[in-house]
Order: C-alpha cells, then structure tokens, then sequence
C-alpha cells in the first residue's frame, strides 16, 4: 500500500462507468473503502486526498477471471505478493485464482491457503478457483462443495482439459447445483498433443507440430453439448478461434449457459509473433531464416489474423463476454530453450489494457466495450461470490478503481514488471494507454 485510509477525491476525470451507463467528466469521492459519491465540483474531503484526474479516464477496477499466482509451489515463477503487485500496476483489483498449483487447489485446505496468502501478502482481491477434478488428473470429481464452501468462485483444471466427457458432464451438473460455473480449458489432447504453435505456415516453416484449430473446437462442441444436456453453466477459457466464437454465438441464441472469455494476446498477436518480431525482446535473432520467440508460445496458441479479427468482432459484440488475461508466468529458465521445451504462456496483466487500447485506438471497438468487459461483465459472472457493487461505481460499492491515461505513450519493459514473469513478446512495443493509478478498497496500491 503507498496511500492512506483516508478519503480520496478523484477530481475531472472523464468517468466511465459502464454499469450506469455513465461516460462523463465527473468528480469521485471514496472514504471507508466504499464509493461515496460521483458527481460536479464535489468538496475537497477533509483530511483526505485530492488526486487531479484532468485528461485521465476514471473507471472500476478491473476484474480478471483467468490468471494464474502460481503459490502454492512454483513460487520461482509468481507469487501472490508479486502476482497482485502486477495486478495494481495493470489496473486489476480483483483476480481470480486458477488451481494449477502444487500441490493443486482441489481441496478447502488449499483454497484457505490462498485466501488466508492474499488477505496478508495481497495487494488485490484474490479470488480462487478450485480443481474440477482430483489433483487436475481428470479421473475423478475433486470435493467441489468443501471448496465452494471454503470460497472457490468456480471450478477449471485449465492447462489441461477434462478429456473424459462423463466426467465433465458430471462437474457441470454438480456445479450447477452449486451455483458456480466450470472454466473450461477447450483441447481435444488427441488432435493436439505435441502441439507447440497454432497449426499453419508458421509452424510448418520451423518445423515443429501444431495444434489445429479444431482441437478447440471439438472440445467447445462438446462443453456447450453438455452444458445444454444438463442445465449446467460453462464458461470457456481463452477462445481463440474465429470457429470457437461461432459455436458460442449459435449457443447464446438457443438460450444455453454458456459464457467465455478472450485474452489481450488472442486479440492483437498472430502466430507470426512466434517468429520473433523484431522489437520482440526474442533472445532469438528475428532475421535469422528459421528464428523463433519462445515468449509467444501460448496454450491455446497466437492464430491466424482471421481468429484474431473474430476475436475482435466477437467482443464488440458480446458474444465473448470478458476480457481476462490468462497470466501465466513462467521464469526465464522455462522460456530461454528450444521451442519444443518452453513453457506455454505469456505475462500479461501489466500489458493488458495497453493492448486493448491498441483495439480502441485503432477504432475496432470503443472504450466503454472495453472497460465493460473488464469490469461489470466479469462481475456479473462472478455474482454473489463478489462483493456487491463490484465492477461498478455505484453508491456503496467496493472503492476499487482504475485510472487510465489513454494518450500515455511507453514502450513495454519487462525489466520493469511487478510480476516475476519477464515472457511477454511485447518486449520493446510501443503502446498508448496505461494505467496511472489504482485503487483498491480506498487506497492506492499503485501509482505509475
Ligand atoms: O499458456 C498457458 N499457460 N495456457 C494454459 O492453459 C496454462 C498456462 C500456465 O499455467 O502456464
């Protein structure tokens, strides 16, 4: 924490506030950790602080359904303290968990572990996500009402799909009792497995296997199948083809409970980037005829540019409801090898918003889409499990929010990250938009 408890005033700042439909130039008053007012020429508050927030956008916190703080058990890659640092300095207040830890969060032992790591180590809301299934082995159900119990706020075994399609039919009937969606991680392991990059000319010319893109379809085919069979709600993680956001349209309009999520690398980065952009920060020489960038190996994989403009269009839409990050960090050791051996996955929550305003900049969605996805849209697949107001500035809700300068010009250093996890291919980029300042429960956790 680097503010005190104290009231705050944020003052001029253009307001946007998707949940009121609210886009204007407004004051915000926070003291007790609560919203207090938005409105004109509010008073400075006594004894508190004033923050000008002349040309900035003030918004609610961000809300991420998908990363990954890697504690318990790879504390060399993140930890909580690192992980909700990179969160603040991303504009997120909340994050939610995924289980893929050791030993994996499939009990309330470890679910309480998590909470009780955030509540003293945390900068932002933690919130976990439990295992589908025991030690994410898909073989059988893990103890799903302990850990709603103990706080879990969904269940996945994302990095790995829940192959057995009884099972998954299973946890989505026990979930739904529950209340609670299961994040599906869409890979059909027999038309993926050895898959390094996205299926297509990039991994033909390097020479390495890829992984088709109807291996996320089958198994999204099968989610939203199931989801209808058995009245459960299914929430697909990181879509990332344009044929994955066709299935989950036609499912919205037959009334299944299906939602979905798409993160900032699916929709700005082709598979090209494995190639190693120049400007990359690639270790690789990205002249080199047959270089590689081990930092944009990602599961699922960077597309083609028509996955990457559905994604888009999808947003915008609605259709994919959220935003969320999919953080992944992994250490240098994981990412300085051959393509075959690196890890899959990017870190991403200091990055996030600077590549969504790379949307909005370039006009392909608005601002508002943007901060909705990232806000009340991710809140409302949270419900109660949230505290109320969360994803919104209304009267009373949590003091969490964000504020965005969205001419801010900088170039993405990872030397400069919060988070352990130096593996972005944004390595060198220039992005306009960033986070200034964050607010959670009435302090500031960051100032850029
Ligand atoms: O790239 C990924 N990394 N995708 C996943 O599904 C898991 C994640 C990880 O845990 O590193």
């Amino acid at each position: 924490m680097i503010g005190a408890a104290g009231p705050i005033l944020i003052r001029g700042g253009r307001v946007i506030d998707p949940a009121s439909q609210t886009d204007e130039v407004a004051d915000v008053l926070v003291a007790d950790g609560v919203i207090r007012a938005v409105g004109r020429s509010l008073p400075d508050p006594e004894g508190g602080e004033t923050v000008d927030a002349g040309g900035l956008v003030v918004c609610p916190g961000f809300v991420d359904l998908h990363c990954h703080l890697r504690e318990p058990g790879f504390e060399d890659k993140e930890t909580i303290s690192t992980g909700t640092a990179a969160a603040a300095a991303g504009g997120f207040t909340t994050v939610c968990a995924m289980p893929n830890t050791d030993p994996p969060m499939d009990n309330a032992a470890t679910i309480n572990f998590v909470l009780g790591k955030a509540a003293s180590e945390g900068s932002v809301r933690v919130l976990p996500i439990g295992c589908v299934t025991r030690g994410s082995a898909g073989r059988e159900l893990a103890d799903m009402a302990e850990m709603a119990e103990a706080g879990a706020v969904a269940f996945s075994d994302d990095g790995h799909p829940v192959s057995d399609d009884n099972l998954i039919r299973q946890a989505l009937t026990y979930a739904s009792g529950l209340g609670l969606p299961v994040i599906e991680h869409c890979e059909q392991l027999s038309l993926a497995a050895g898959g390094q990059i996205n299926e297509g000319w990039v991994a033909t010319r390097l020479g390495v296997r890829g992984m088709p893109a109807v291996a996320e379809e089958q198994m999204a085919a099968r989610d939203i199948a199931l989801a209808e069979l058995t009245g459960g709600w299914v929430h697909l993680a990181h879509v990332s083809t344009a044929g994955t956001a066709g299935l989950v349209r036609r499912a919205k309009e037959r009334g299944v409970r299906v939602t979905a999520e798409v993160t900032p690398h699916h929709l700005t980065l082709t598979e090209q980037a494995v190639l190693g952009d120049p400007g990359s920060g690639s270790p690789f020489d990205p002249l080199t005829p047959g270089a590689y960038s081990t930092y944009a190996k990602v599961n699922p994989p960077l597309r083609r540019e028509e996955d990457v403009l559905a994604m888009v269009d999808a947003l915008a839409e609605g259709v994919i409801d959220v935003i969320a990050t999919d953080h992944a960090p992994h250490s240098q050791m994981d990412k300085l090898c051959t393509l075959d051996e690196a890890a899959f996955g990017i870190s991403v929550l200091e990055t996030a918003l600077g590549s969504a305003m790379s949307l909005v900049n370039k006009g392909a969605i608005s601002l508002g889409r943007v901060i909705e996805a990232l806000t009340v849209r991710p809140a409302a697949i949270l419900g109660d499990r949230a505290p109320a107001g969360l994803g919104t500035l209304a009267g009373g809700a949590p003091a969490d929010l964000a504020i965005i300068d969205p001419g801010r010009e900088w170039t993405v250093d990872p030397d400069e990250f919060m988070s352990k996890g130096r593996n972005t291919p944004l390595a060198g980029t220039r992005l306009t938009g960033r986070v200034v300042a964050t607010i959670f429960a009435g302090r500031i956790v960051r100032r850029a």
